[in-house]
């Protein structure tokens, strides 16, 4: 019997640390009928939904699986029990598994195609530009990168590379609401935009911000590859909650509120209004600190001028954990301003206000119609439906047809647009002062220590090329 070199690959699958001696196995997009091979790094928490959702398209494979958390890997392989004590089949049976990402993509390397991403925020750009540096198509959880210069450097690698098709995981921007509003965007319904304002209620309730760094330490958990969590980043000792999920608010690991909502919110508003970098950041905090982002804070950033701005540039107003924007200075009628808890326009949790030279629109974040007003009073606009499609199978469809162009949050946009929410998180490091953003150098010319987050230095050992 003839063994095809597909089912060569697949047998040898299920063995994991067994590798075919087969040459000549990678390949930058599939050929026909052959699945796109992924490898997951990071499979809890968001990283189940993108492992789920990627998994669930007819043309993917999942080759490969890598957490440092031994849990999830083994809930994933070994199965499981629910809420209620029933077992839970594993999903992945067999999949080959890793604590540490660069061990399988030297192992693994000529048996996947993609990488998807779904660690903390510092590690994206070392574990996504590694994967690109090996001709990997690459989807990365939103903020695409940690750092100014390592969003920088991810669009500027995606776009040299023509055959890697990428995706940041912003699946909102998938969604007809936030379709439709860039649609009137494009419009110019409310003219050239000046302002943006934007708010959300995290980190409040969410996770700790504006905490001293904790004193001492803590036995590092048997399930637990502490030295792979910290990667790139400083040593330093274990202690108790700081991963999963509330590593977020800590300045090394994460982008705080700002980075965290920011993408999610002003994605469509940033790619519409073709923003470039900020000109100057300032962050007013309540309770800093040098170890994690703010409790709460209000950040400015300046930009220059683009053909959908007013000639003068435009100012983005950033709120977060509890504030909110002047409403009724901004323009909005009374009554209007996000709307209350229970209708489609939630004020609590978030929003986005744009001020344009011709009107005024409340951007939504997901699930709800944008609402256009002029002249303090409300338009009667009808929404139009939009096609709705599925963010991760967006990203899968691009790769296997080899279309980069086809994803709307390739890293060539959202690096662009999270290099302006990484100068606006890290502005929280010198409080209350105006920080120059020198985009030559993806550094504050007037900010040391502010810069050291922008463009950081990595811990001995974790040299990544192109980065
Ligand atoms: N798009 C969205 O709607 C959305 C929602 C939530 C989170 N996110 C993003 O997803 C990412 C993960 O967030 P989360 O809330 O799921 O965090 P989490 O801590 O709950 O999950 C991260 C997973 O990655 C693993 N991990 C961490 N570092 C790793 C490494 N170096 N190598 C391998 N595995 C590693 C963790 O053990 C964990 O299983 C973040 O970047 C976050 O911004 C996106």
């Amino acid at each position: 019997m003839q063994i095809s070199r597909r089912r060569f690959v697949l047998t040898s699958l299920a063995t994991p640390f067994v590798f075919s001696t087969v040459s000549g196995l990678r390949r930058a997009t599939p050929w026909a009928n052959e699945k796109l091979r992924v490898a997951k790094v990071g499979c809890g928490g968001m990283g189940t939904n993108d492992l789920m959702e990627t998994a669930g398209h007819k043309m993917v494979e999942i080759a490969a699986l890598c957490d440092i958390d031994r849990r999830q890997l083994d809930a994933l392989r070994l199965g499981t029990k629910d809420d209620k004590g029933n077992a839970v089949a594993p999903r992945f049976p067999g999949v080959p598994a890793f604590a540490d990402w660069r061990e399988m993509f030297a192992k693994m390397g000529d048996r996947f195609d993609a990488v998807v991403v779904s660690t903390a925020d510092h590690m994206h750009a070392p574990i996504a530009m590694a994967a690109m540096n090996m001709g990997k198509h690459v989807y990365c959880q939103k903020p695409l990168a940690h750092g100014a210069w390592e969003n920088r450097r991810l669009a500027e690698v995606a776009a040299a590379n023509p055959k890697l098709v990428t995706q940041m995981g912003t699946q909102r921007i998938a969604t007809q609401w936030r379709k439709w509003g860039g649609k009137l965007l494009r419009d110019g319904v409310i003219g050239p935009v000046k302002e943006i304002h934007a708010w959300t209620n995290r980190p409040a309730g969410w996770w700790p911000q504006g905490n001293a760094r904790p004193a001492g330490s803590d036995p590092v958990p048997e399930w637990l590859s502490w030295d792979l969590f910290l990667g790139v980043s400083q040593s330093r000792p274990w202690k108790d909650g700081y991963t999963p999920f509330n590593w977020r608010g800590t300045i090394d690991w994460g982008t705080g509120a700002f980075g965290d909502m920011g993408c999610h919110m002003l994605d469509v508003p940033f790619y519409e209004l073709e923003l470039g970098m900020p000109l100057t950041a300032r962050c007013t905090p309540v309770k800093a600190s040098k170890d994690q982002f703010p409790e709460s804070e209000a950040v400015v950033l300046a930009y220059g001028p683009t053909p959908k701005t007013s000639k003068d540039g435009l100012t983005l107003k950033w709120y977060d954990g509890g504030q909110f924007p002047d409403f009724k200075a901004i323009g909005l009628p009374d009554g209007w301003e996000g709307g209350k808890e229970g209708q489609d326009v939630v004020k609590g949790d978030g929003g986005v206000i744009l001020v344009g030279e011709k009107g005024i629109m409340w951007f939504p974040i997901e699930y709800a119609w944008a609402r256009v007003f002029v002249d303090g009073k409300a338009v009667e606009l009808k929404p139009e439906e939009q096609r709705r499609t599925n963010h991760w199978h967006d990203w899968v469809d691009a790769c296997v047809a080899g279309r980069k162009d086809a994803c709307v949050s390739r890293f060539e946009k959202g690096g662009r647009m999270c290099e302006s929410l990484s100068v606006g998180a890290m502005s929280a490091l010198e409080p209350g002062k105006v920080l120059d953003y020198d985009a030559a150098t993806c550094t504050f010319r007037n900010s040391p220590e502010a810069s050291a987050m922008l463009r950081r230095t990595y811990r001995d050992g974790w040299k990544v090329d192109n980065l």
